[in-house]
């Protein structure tokens, strides 16, 4: 059994395979936090709570001469504001009276089999699981909170949730409540997070704790390019092999908040959920709040099998849909080819070179409805402009099945642009402030998604040309953020709902969607990998990674990136070069070997190309499709980290450990270089491994010990790849 529980109902275990994670209720009722990392075969480790005196520290009720006993130090499940524990907090909940202070204690607890769905928000799934509810009471406000903590059988994963319910007759404000908090009994740890930028989405970055508060957050209203909600702490000497690492993964897409200080005393506290900044909620008597969930992932064995169970959970047990298990569709988008600049002769002639080539599905991107030739209009208006195409959707995207390839389209729901019949007969559809100019960006405005009137609206255009033709695939863009977030239909006293209402109805208008058009392959998108987070991926199984389609900045991006998703919901497309962000010229392999470690497909101007350049992206399709399978459900190792300048290597091995596909980009040549080995990790050291194109023959462990040499490569951006396929099954 996962959840264990001693016969005094003090200690709770949680067990996954290979971690353990204790808590225990102490005699006053305060649930304090006791361990968390390799599996240990007893509760009984309370020794680790060392109860000493210190100055400045404040007695909770009933420790008056308890000096030792003090919330400030106590590591707790539950760190609240206002009673002495001056960490960072995960609840401030403000009575009638304005104090802000609460202070939860042991109620009741009930353990389950299965993990409940979370109401309106995304969350992991799996029949196989078990829950631990744990219930809290703060006596003087009368609010209620439940802490969730569920594991799904075979993954290193504990899944942590909170419920907070207004039990009292008054109406009370969360003006802060985070997700999860988690105390480490040291501070012996380097933090490690996904930072960027436009462009530059998701660079891994690697710190040494050190005193004080750090944090990652975003208060754009969405996830954003610029931070990613996930941390990881992990030893000092963590490789992507060896050490502890803990990963903390926040299952939500608008602003959020991940904090971890170094405290005085060398601890660790961690918290991580919705910002508080400009947030607060109302909770009437009765009323329940319900904060994302937080996927907690510990590795022994480095931070490769960190990735390793994200990968899994989230492929299997957090994306959905026919796509969850099913390789991709190899696609052409026509963006990079066309921009707005296209017609239906050149739709058609594109379609028509990438069917001869092998693509399978053919993605209309921005530009074809309303009088959108730019992007100063028309958002909002999903009405199919027939004079561009030259006649109707569901005919050009007849034709387009005719050449037997799939259609895909491109919307972007949640704006509007000033220029639009919806803005027109709407005008405060739109997120302003009474007074305030409101902001631009793109030259667009965002709608108030949290009125459900204009979801309504949204999705009935939607609808309408959904139904109106063959539309297989979907692109969901957003292509700024949110400023001036106010709603004209919320009283003074709820504006600060505003912006998680605004991500509920993101998420309520796409289950909507994706229930209504079950068999559609949603991608999502937000200027590229704006909003690349575990909440999107429970809709969309795939998301456009980064605009920034370059190979060379794609290594990075793609690192980053598969720290915590797995490659199959990265979308990756081979694009024109001189590339268009940043003007560098590679080679159409390496392009394709780099594009290759996500949902491949392609971006550039078919009929731009020489039948030798049309003739090798046929001949990589071709691989592509061979190896697909491999690609979608493999275990992915990054060997080299391309952040060295210098290279970069990672391989796929399947779930069987019977096929492996590695990959070796030499970045940056230099005139005389020394050879380069690199060590395979994953296969089965027992088995013999061939080399399709050499047919030279190795074994699992020659491959794990000494690995492969890499040819002398010359150039920079040259791509180095081989196929080894097991010669015997285990
Ligand atoms: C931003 C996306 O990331 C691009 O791929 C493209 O769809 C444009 N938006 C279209 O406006």
């Amino acid at each position: 059994m996962a959840i264990s529980i001693d016969k005094n109902n003090t200690l709770f275990k949680i067990d996954t395979a290979q971690s353990s994670y204790i808590l225990k209720i102490m005699p006053d009722g305060l649930v304090a936090h006791v361990y968390y990392g390799s599996w240990v075969d007893s509760a009984d480790v309370s020794y680790l709570l060392r109860f000493v005196s210190r100055s400045f520290s404040g007695n909770p009720e009933g420790h008056f001469l308890d000096k030792a006993y003090s919330q400030d130090t106590l590591p707790q499940e539950l760190g609240t504001y206002g009673v002495g524990d001056y960490r960072p907090d995960s609840l401030r909940i403000q009575l009638p009276n304005g104090a802000q202070a609460c202070n939860f204690y042991y109620r009741s607890h009930r353990v389950f089999q299965g993990k409940p769905p979370l109401e309106g928000l995304p969350a992991t799934y799996g029949e196989d699981a078990q829950t631990l509810a744990l219930t809290l009471w703060d006596k003087v406000s009368q609010v209620e909170c439940t802490l969730f903590y569920s594991v799904i059988a075979g993954y290193d994963a504990i899944i942590r949730s909170m419920q907070v319910k207004n039990g009292s007759d008054d109406t009370v404000y969360l003006n802060r409540a985070l997700s999860c908090s988690m105390d480490f009994d040291h501070s012996d740890f380097d933090l490690i997070t996904l930072r960027g930028r436009w462009g530059g989405e998701r660079q891994l970055v690697r710190n040494p704790l050190h005193p004080g508060i750090q944090s990652v957050e975003s208060t754009r209203g969405t996830s954003s390019h610029h931070y990613n909600p996930f941390l990881c702490l992990c030893d000092h000497q963590a490789t992507e092999t060896t050490g502890d690492c803990y990963g903390f993964s926040l299952v939500y897409s608008g602003n959020f908040l991940g904090q971890v200080e170094q405290t005085q005393l060398s601890n660790t506290r961690l918290v991580l959920g919705i910002h508080d900044s400009g947030f607060s909620w109302q909770l009437a008597p009765g009323d329940t709040f319900t904060a994302p969930e937080v996927v907690m992932v510990f590795s022994d064995q480095g931070l490769g099998h960190l990735s390793h169970t994200y990968h899994g959970l989230y492929r299997q047990h957090l994306c959905r849909g026919p796509y969850r298990d099913t390789p991709r569709p190899v696609l052409l988008n026509n963006w990079e080819a066309t921009y707005f600049d296209f017609t239906r002769e050149k739709i058609l002639s594109l379609a028509t070179k990438a069917r001869d080539v092998g693509v399978e599905l053919l993605v209309l991107d921005d530009g074809w409805f309303g009088k959108r030739n730019d992007d100063t209009s028309s958002l909002g208006d999903w009405v199919v402009n027939e004079e561009k195409l030259s006649g109707s959707l569901g005919a050009l995207t007849a034709d387009i099945n005719a050449l037997g390839l799939k259609m895909g389209l491109w919307f972007e729901p949640e704006m509007v642009s000033e220029d639009s019949d919806l803005y027109r007969a709407h005008p405060d559809w739109c997120l302003q402030i009474p007074g305030r100019y409101k902001q631009t960006s793109r030259c667009q405005l965002v709608l108030d998604f949290s009125r459900r009137e204009v979801q309504d609206a949204i999705y009935d255009q939607l609808c309408a040309v959904l139904d109106g033709a063959n539309i297989e695939y979907v692109k969901w863009d957003m292509n700024r953020h949110l400023t001036d977030v106010w709603s004209a239909t919320l009283p003074a006293n709820q504006q600060g709902e505003v912006a998680h209402r605004y991500v509920l109805g993101v998420y309520s208008l796409l289950d909507r969607l994706l229930n209504r058009y079950p068999h559609i392959l949603w991608e999502g998108c937000s200027g590229g990998g704006g909003r690349f987070d575990p909440g999107m991926l429970y809709y969309t199984p795939q998301i456009w990674t980064s605009d920034n389609t370059d190979a060379i900045d794609r290594l990075t991006i793609q690192e980053g990136t598969s720290l915590v998703y797995p490659p199959s919901t990265m979308s990756a497309h081979v694009s024109a070069c001189p590339n268009h962000q940043t003007h560098r010229s590679t080679p159409l392999e390496t392009r394709g070997a780099v594009a290759f470690t996500g949902s491949f497909g392609y971006e550039l101007d078919l009929g731009a190309l020489s039948p030798e350049e049309l003739d090798t992206i046929a001949q990589q399709i071709a691989r592509y499709k061979h190896l697909r399978h491999l690609f979608a459900t493999g275990v992915y190792h990054r060997l080299r980290s391309p952040q060295s300048g210098k290279d970069a290597a990672w391989c796929y091995v399947s779930q069987g450990k019977q096929q492996v596909h590695f990959t070796y980009i030499q970045i940056h040549k230099v005139a005389n270089s020394p050879l380069v080995r690199v060590r395979l990790q994953g296969l089965d050291e027992g088995l013999q491994y061939k080399d399709e194109a050499t047919g030279a023959i190795y074994s699992g462990r020659v491959l794990h010990c000494i690995g492969l040499c890499i040819p002398v490569l010359q150039g920079d951006a040259q791509a180095y790849t081989v196929v080894l396929q097991a010669t015997t099954k285990r």
